[in-house]
């Protein structure tokens, strides 16, 4: 139907009956009343939670969780017998309180996660907390958290969600700090993308949170004498990373990896895979990575004293293309909303492999303890939380359609939760 068709149906329509007219006059209100809604939508969603209806089917709001754990009450997880609930098992709930903080008042931030002022115009995606099903989390308390690092080191190594993840962390520890000369890089190197390893230290409280780039946890380096030509590298799966000298004294170590581990990055590129000093020109990727993961937790059960030392694995963050890969013109532009369905099945096996050598690994030694930060099943939800076009900061503006960032997380968001979660296992491993 052209516009001219519409035009004149709409001229015959004026000219119809009262009851026709009655109907239309509904009809356009119902249209401005959803114009309103769109371009409106705090007031109305505050207005909803005033008459305490639910949103979008989602259970409770702010009111009663926070006020659950004035004062110095301990979370209620660390009350009933500790390990009887699963913190990650829960729902995605709106909350008006959130975010914990905003990207313009935190200059830890890389430009690409700077959503907002990137020019991503709508802000749902900073408004949900996580729900666990069986219990409340702690609210975020970051002088609490400062307080508790105190003269410790909290590392992050992995790939580039990892250092998602470790700014988001120093965006909500600054929050409280109001001096913020008193929070700064030990060696006094900017935050912008860089390779090696950055380390912040919170003056005050003397402690540092630092990140280890090392997107394959173990060593990838030249090939050995006398391997075939198109080995341009290998990862050598049985040697941990060489910054692990670094890291392995941390007092809470989160590592991750996941996201490299990829035919794109590795074989494509010419870089196979090595044990000792062969190549293993048919080992396929997923073998590779299980190995290198079997190296990362023998080695740290055996280098690191997991007395001292607090290791969590971070499992894999779904990404969340459709319709083709990051660089096949895939996308996540204009989700605006986390899935409210159940669950789907984790397709890739990137997840699975981590979660079963780890068990594996701890059903072997029960006194090899690592913790799960199990944030795959609960960020699988959230397919608004990426930066899609809003990643290259607000003078070149966005993006192109068909070059969108559906990996990494807008901040603040998504993993600001992670972080959240993280401190309660802190609280917990130290009640
Ligand atoms: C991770 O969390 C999901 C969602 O609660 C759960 O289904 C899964 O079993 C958990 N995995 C592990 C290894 O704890
Ligand atoms: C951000 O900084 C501004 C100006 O200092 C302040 O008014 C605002 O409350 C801050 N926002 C948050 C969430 O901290
Ligand atoms: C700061 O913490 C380190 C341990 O990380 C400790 O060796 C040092 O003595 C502490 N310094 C002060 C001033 O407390
Ligand atoms: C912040 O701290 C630095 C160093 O401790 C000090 O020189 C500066 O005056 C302080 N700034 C404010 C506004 O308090
Ligand atoms: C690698 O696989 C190819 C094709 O499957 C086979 O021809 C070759 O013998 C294999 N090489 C080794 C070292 O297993
Ligand atoms: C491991 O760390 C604990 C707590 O800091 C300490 O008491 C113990 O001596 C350390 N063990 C070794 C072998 O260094
Ligand atoms: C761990 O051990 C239990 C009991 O011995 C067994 O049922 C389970 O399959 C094992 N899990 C893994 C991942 O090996």
């Amino acid at each position: 139907m052209t516009h001219l068709d519409l035009f004149s149906k709409f001229k015959r329509f004026n000219s119809l009956e009262p009851s026709l007219r009655i109907l239309g006059f509904f009809l356009v209100t119902l249209l401005f009343i959803g114009c309103f809604f769109y371009l409106d939508y705090h007031t109305v969603v505050r207005r909803f939670h005033s008459h305490g209806v639910t949103w979008l089917g989602f259970r409770g709001s702010s009111l009663s969780s926070s006020s659950s754990f004035g004062g110095d009450v301990l979370p209620e997880f660390l009350y009933e017998n500790g390990d009887g609930c699963d913190i990650f098992d829960g729902n995605w709930v709106w909350d008006e309180s959130y975010p914990l903080y905003q990207s313009q008042n935190c200059s830890f931030l890389d430009t690409g996660f700077r959503c907002s002022e990137n020019g991503r115009p709508d802000s749902f995606y900073t408004k949900w907390r996580w729900q666990p099903k069986d219990c409340n989390l702690p609210r975020f308390d970051a002088r609490k958290m400062l307080e508790k690092l105190q003269g410790r080191r909290l590392v992050f190594v992995g790939d580039s969600i990892g250092r998602n993840q470790w700014e988001s962390l120093l965006c909500m520890l600054s929050s409280t700090i109001p001096n913020k000369t008193n929070v700064y890089e030990v060696n006094g190197r900017p935050i912008t993308k860089h390779t090696g390893f950055l380390v912040f230290k919170f003056e005050e409280f003397n402690c540092t949170v630092e990140y280890y780039r090392s997107p394959f946890l173990v060593i990838q380096g030249r090939p050995p004498p006398g391997a075939p030509e198109e080995v341009k590298m290998t990862l050598r799966v049985d040697q941990m990373d060489w910054t692990s000298t670094q890291w392995r004294d941390a007092d809470v170590l989160v590592l991750n990896a996941g996201h490299w581990w990829d035919y794109g990055k590795t074989v494509r590129e010419g870089c196979y895979f090595q044990i000792g000093e062969e190549v293993k020109m048919n080992m396929s990727i997923e073998n590779a990575f299980r190995k290198s993961i079997e190296t990362v937790t023998n080695r740290i059960s055996s280098e690191v004293n997991l007395t001292k030392t607090y290791v969590l694995f971070r499992t894999y963050a779904p990404v969340h293309f459709r319709g083709g890969d990051w660089d096949t013109g895939g996308g996540c532009h204009f989700e605006k909303l986390p899935d409210l369905g159940p669950s789907q099945v984790l397709s890739g096996s990137h997840f699975k492999i981590v979660v079963d050598v780890l068990l594996e690994h701890m059903n072997r030694s029960q006194k090899m303890k690592f913790d799960l930060l199990n944030v795959t099943v609960m960020s699988l939800h959230r397919k608004d939380g990426h930066p899609s076009l809003y990643y290259l900061g607000p003078d070149t503006g966005p993006a192109s359609i068909n070059r969108q960032d559906c990996s990494h997380w807008c901040l603040p968001g998504v993993p600001d939760i992670w972080n959240q979660l993280l401190y309660a296992l802190i609280l917990k491993r130290q009640s």
